[in-house]
């Protein structure tokens, strides 16, 4: 049985206060494991929210994930953080390829392989995001690119690390816009992920890795998206910055 596991991605919002803030009032909401019918919950802060999201969350069920992170180890790397600096705060998971770093900030498919390494060699659970642009649809290349990508992040990553592994399939075409990409849409390049995933390490590990939908996700599509056979969780940009609304996506999946 896979998990469904829905992770907000703050980006850059909230400052410390307002993360925990935000986080109490979650807390509250979620109540305990119990309420969530099985659903995993994770909050992506800002690197300067980590510490009090940390500590908000502390005796709750949800995870707190960074958004980036250097591969490198330590050493001079003038304003970077390492993945041993994430987990000895109390982060769980970092957020690793998403396509505003790969847009903005040059990151390559080895770029993110790195760093998926270096998050799972310091314990952390890599979420790596993989998607295709509108154009890579329009010209029939969303399996293309999606497969590179996927393949490119996982490369050297064992079968036994798998298990600490979350995919997010988000076409970029659909982050922040208010579109969304159809359910079946949707579960037609999920269905295509986890056959990759099948290539490269098997039936019954591709069995278990969830995969996540990110783009325009709200309260009001999740529970559609969520019934498809191969969507096993959101990872929520703008709904998850409000607690009531990013509530309403974790109830959609119960
Ligand atoms: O990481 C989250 C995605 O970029 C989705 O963002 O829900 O605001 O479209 P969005």
């Amino acid at each position: 049985m896979r998990k469904t596991i829905i992770a907000g991605n703050w980006k850059m919002n909230k400052t410390h206060k307002e993360a925990a803030e935000t986080l109490k009032k979650l807390a509250e909401l979620v109540i305990d494991r119990e309420n969530l019918g099985g659903v995993e919950v994770i909050i992506g802060a800002p690197f300067t929210a980590l510490e009090s999201a940390v500590r908000a969350t502390e005796n709750t069920p949800i995870a707190i994930a960074a958004e980036n992170m250097n591969a490198n180890e330590s050493g001079a790397f003038t304003g970077e953080i390492s993945a041993t600096m994430l987990k000895e705060l109390g982060v769980e998971y970092v957020i690793l390829g998403h396509s505003e770093r790969r847009a903005m900030y040059g990151e390559t498919d080895a770029i993110v392989n790195a760093k998926v390494l270096a998050a799972l060699k310091a314990g952390l659970k890599p979420i790596l995001c993989i998607g295709e642009q509108l154009e890579d649809r329009e010209t029939g290349k969303t399996n293309e690119v999606n497969g590179t990508q996927l393949k490119g992040g996982l490369s050297g990553v064992s079968v036994e690390d798998m298990k600490n592994v979350i995919v997010a399939y988000e076409p970029v075409w659909a982050i922040g816009t208010g579109v969304t990409a159809t359910p079946e849409m949707a579960e037609e390049t999920h269905a295509f992920v986890r056959s990759v995933l099948v290539e490269l390490y098997g039936n019954d590990v591709a069995e278990e890795v969830t995969i996540q939908y990110g783009g325009s996700m709200k309260p009001e599509n999740a529970k559609e998206l969520l019934a498809q056979k191969n969507i096993d969780g959101g990872l929520v940009g703008g709904a998850a910055l409000d607690a009531e609304v990013f509530y309403g996506i974790i109830a959609a999946g119960k």
